[in-house]
């Protein structure tokens, strides 16, 4: 007579674990504890059992409720977990992925290359120094044996102030870094030796000539330096900055009022295509000397002890040779394709092209 009670439990177990989700199993629920449910039913009909079986029926339908009930609670949780998994799995992150890379800014050219000079000459045991843009006419041209009148001052188109009095030299914006050397000198007693990059004023504007732009300076004061030390110095340097160990160096006799003697220097290139080294073709790049003693001397050396050497170039001249930039305009016009192409990822080279 439980026959029927095992084929319920039977029934409902398949039922159960054929139920795939929980929209599944409710329905079980409902069909077998549920008002029209199947037990429910069994339960109804109790009183309509012989009275010499109903105490048994309905003990052996109160355990069998117990049991389906335990069993639908079980699929429920069963099922439950099952959905959370299929969540998990659904929402499912990689947190090893790399971040998407952040909008950063590039190195602007100028600014790489003023940070690879100061590298080099850094190596060499020369010091950073600087000065103001705006220079008084001494410092700018009368320390540096550049008197006025002289014929020199015609080379540099200078950008004059307003004067501090109406009979004082009017200031100037530096013409060259030059004067950077006079105030090192006057500032810190010998041996010396620094280099100064920074930022130098002439009225003159096209192609290759901006109204700004950026020179590097150098000095080196000691009881006995001399051209050789001037020479190697600057070969190195030159070797180093372009990256070409063989670079040929040609040190050329010329004038320069803050030097005696005095030497431009070129590098070798190739004029036809502008590739720097070999090609037999000469460019000059950078002027140089032994300070003059009047320079020393003005700015309380005493030349009979001390000597040394300078040199001066300009920093967007060297940074369009070493990169093969044909124009001098757009290193200030901030177009962000121009500092694309040539700048410098302060981070990661490889975040260079990744959509920053
Ligand atoms: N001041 C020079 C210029 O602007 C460059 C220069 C030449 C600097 C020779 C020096 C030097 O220190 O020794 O053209």
């Amino acid at each position: 007579m439980t026959d029927d009670l095992d084929q319920l439990r039977a029934e409902t177990e398949r039922t159960l674990a054929a139920a795939a989700d929980l929209r599944a199993w409710d329905a079980v629920r409902v069909g077998v504890l549920g008002r029209n449910g199947t037990l429910t039913a069994l339960l109804k009909q109790l009183g309509a059992v012989p009275a010499g079986q109903r105490r048994e029926r309905g003990a052996a339908l109160n355990r069998l409720k117990d049991t389906l009930a335990a069993l639908i609670e079980a699929r429920r949780a069963e099922l439950e977990d099952a959905a959370f998994a299929a969540r998990l799995a659904a929402e499912r992150i990689d947190p090893t992925l790399p971040p998407r890379p952040l909008p950063a800014g590039l190195i602007h050219p100028v600014s790489r290359t003023m940070e690879e000079m100061a590298a080099i000459f850094g190596a060499m045991g020369f010091a950073v120094a600087e000065g103001p843009d705006v220079e008084s006419d001494w410092h700018n041209f009368g320390a540096l044996n550049i008197p006025a009148h002289h014929p020199a001052r015609a080379d540099h188109d200078t950008f004059y102030l307003p004067p501090a009095a109406a009979d004082a030299p009017p200031p100037v914006l530096r013409t060259h870094t030059s004067p950077v050397q006079v105030r090192t000198m006057l500032h810190q007693p010998p041996p010396i030796r620094v280099v100064v990059m920074g930022r130098t004023y002439r009225a003159d504007h096209d192609a290759t000539h901006s109204p700004m732009f950026h020179q590097l300076e150098g000095l080196a004061i000691d009881r006995d330096l001399t051209l050789g030390h001037l020479k190697g110095c600057l070969i190195d340097f030159l070797r180093s900055f372009f990256g070409i160990a063989n670079l040929p160096v040609r040190f050329r006799s010329s004038y320069f009022p803050f030097t005696e003697p005095s030497m431009e220097v070129d590098i070798g290139w190739n004029r036809r295509t502008g590739e720097l080294g070999g090609g037999g073709d000469w460019l000059e790049i950078l002027g140089s000397g032994m300070v003059h003693a009047k320079v020393l001397a003005n700015c309380g050396i005493d030349p009979a002890v001390w000597q040394g050497f300078a040199f001066g170039m300009g920093v967007e001249r060297v940074t369009m040779l070493k990169h093969g930039i044909p124009d001098l305009r757009p290193f200030y016009d901030s177009d962000i394709r121009w500092l694309h192409h040539y700048g410098t990822s302060p981070l990661l080279p490889a975040l260079l092209h990744e959509g920053v």
